[in-house]
């Protein structure tokens, strides 16, 4: 281990974070009655530019008069680049500054960004003598995000997790896509012809690298990485697939952009019974194999080590803060 060591994040469920509109209050009841751990009020891309002071003034309404259980509520404000943003958070922030956990700050592009908006929360924190800190949430979608990716990670203590916003950050590459969040097909490999001269073609995952790179700069700060929206809902196998693969990679929940995600996020992104299970036998055996002596021992014919030892404590975790909420 390096000496440095990594501070992690306030610790807050996060397998499925639900998009409502901020336009569109009449979906709020619903989504607080969901199963969804974060949801974040969106006051950016789904809202028109006509509609944008509307959708605050509902925010603040439902912020305030809602009941929300106990889901992490986050908004998303506009862009530093637009003039909506200023107002989005000192209205928010100082009406309903008490029921927001989290500001989500979409194609935040170098670490002054993340830092003019602290300026700007902790102002009216201070101002209002809230005690709870507002955590801030990042949108990697555009090239320069992610250049940047590893200091913005660390340009904040408010910061909690990054997201990686594909439908941008394909928009900001200039990537070919055929559905946000989906595959290509031209992103694929042709195999060399077998004896009968016949090929397979395989298809790769053109989000790859973007996404294990913000994963790396998520986890070296204590972040939570989050991957971000799958596009045709009518696709549910479409979209389990795409956050097995994010679980894979160390990704901790992934965005729902319709209600019917947000049961597939939680499956997904939970540890299952047996995985539970296997941990808490890793733990045994190691606690065993510490009070012989020994570094490393065989469990299922498997070794293991003080390696799997960090990997169980990290499952056991989540399965117990899943078990609480
Ligand atoms: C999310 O904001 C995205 O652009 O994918
Ligand atoms: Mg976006």
């Amino acid at each position: 281990m390096s000496f440095y060591t990594i501070e992690p994040a306030t610790a807050r469920l996060n397998r499925s974070e639900l998009a409502v509109p901020g336009s569109q209050p009449q979906m709020f009841e619903k989504a607080a009655k969901s199963d969804v751990d974060v949801i974040f009020l969106d006051l950016e891309d789904a809202v028109a530019p006509d509609d944008k002071e509307q959708a605050r003034k509902n925010i603040i309404e439902g912020l305030n008069d809602i009941d929300w259980g106990n889901k992490s509520m986050s908004i998303r404000i506009n862009g530093l680049d637009t003039h909506y943003m200023y107002r989005d958070v000192v209205d928010i922030v100082e009406q309903a500054g008490e029921r927001l956990d989290l500001i989500m700050i979409p194609k935040v592009g170098t670490a002054s960004d993340v830092y003019a908006i602290d300026m700007l929360v902790t102002q009216i924190e201070d101002a209002k003598g809230y005690k709870k800190r507002i955590g801030f949430e990042h949108i990697i979608e555009t090239a320069l995000g992610m250049q940047n990716v590893h200091e913005i990670a660390s340009a904040s203590k408010r910061n909690e997790s990054l997201h990686f916003g594909v439908a941008d950050y394909a928009a900001s590459t200039r990537a070919r896509t055929t559905v946000i969040g989906g595959v290509n097909p031209d992103y694929s490999v042709l195999t060399d012809p077998a004896d009968d001269g016949s090929r397979d073609v395989h298809w790769g995952d053109m989000w790859h690298y973007a996404l294990a790179r913000m994963v790396v700069a998520a986890r070296a700060n204590g972040l939570r990485p989050v991957d971000g929206p799958f596009g045709d809902f009518s696709d549910p196998d479409g979209y389990v697939a795409a956050a097995k693969r994010a679980a894979v990679l160390g990704c901790e929940g992934k965005w729902a952009i319709h209600p019917s995600q947000i049961a597939l996020a939680n499956e997904v992104m939970s540890p299952s019974a047996a995985e539970v299970e296997k941990a808490n036998r890793i733990l045994e055996a190691m606690a065993q194999a510490a009070a012989e002596g020994k570094g490393a021992v065989s469990l299922d014919g498997r070794l293991i080590d003080y390696a799997s030892i960090r990997q169980a404590e990290v499952l056991v975790e989540k399965a117990k803060q899943i078990a609480g909420n």
